[in-house]
């Protein structure tokens, strides 16, 4: 099993869409194992996109990503970053590929909805950002037995 994290930002929130979005993670069968609601201040928001923070289009994100509460969570599930990543499509809405979560919902480069972690180092060091131990809940629904075979796992 991995662990990958996701934040729905302040579009996704603002315009009602915190349901349907989580509604596919769960749908394909990922478990959410931690979650909360938050405001990102400008602190975190440069610790978020420390690998973007020196390009000319951060201050823009940076005021966007600051400007609602969003919410935060980790998603598990087999080959879950990868998986998420998918379902997130490109990063530009109007490129995205239909079917995806920003190919349906969203036309903007910047407010593309959701955030998800691209690889296995970035998972962890975001996951640490926004959760600690003790805010997981460990739990295997009792529904995964039907979700894929033993022996996949
Ligand atoms: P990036 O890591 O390139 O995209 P992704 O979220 O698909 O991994 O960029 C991080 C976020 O920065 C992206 O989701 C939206 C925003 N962004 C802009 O605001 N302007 C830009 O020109 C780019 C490339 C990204
Ligand atoms: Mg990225």
């Amino acid at each position: 099993m991995e662990r990958t994290f996701i934040l729905l930002k302040p579009d996704c929130v603002q315009r009602r869409l915190m349901g349907r979005i989580l509604a596919r993670f769960e749908d394909k069968g990922l478990n959410v194992v931690a979650m909360k609601m938050l405001q990102i201040t400008p602190e975190l928001a440069k610790q978020h996109y420390a690998e973007h923070v020196q390009k000319g289009w951060y201050p823009t994100l940076e005021e966007f990503v600051t400007g609602g509460p969003v919410v935060a969570a980790v998603l598990e599930g087999l080959e879950a970053i990868r998986v998420v990543r998918e379902m997130l499509g490109a990063t530009n809405g109007l490129q995205a590929a239909p079917g995806t979560i920003r190919g349906d919902f969203s036309s903007s480069r910047q407010m593309n909805l959701v955030h998800g972690s691209d690889g296995a180092e970035s998972a962890a060091r975001e996951i640490a950002l926004y959760f600690k131990p003790s805010d997981f809940c460990d739990d295997t629904p009792t529904i995964s037995k039907w979700m894929r075979a033993a022996d996949e796992a």
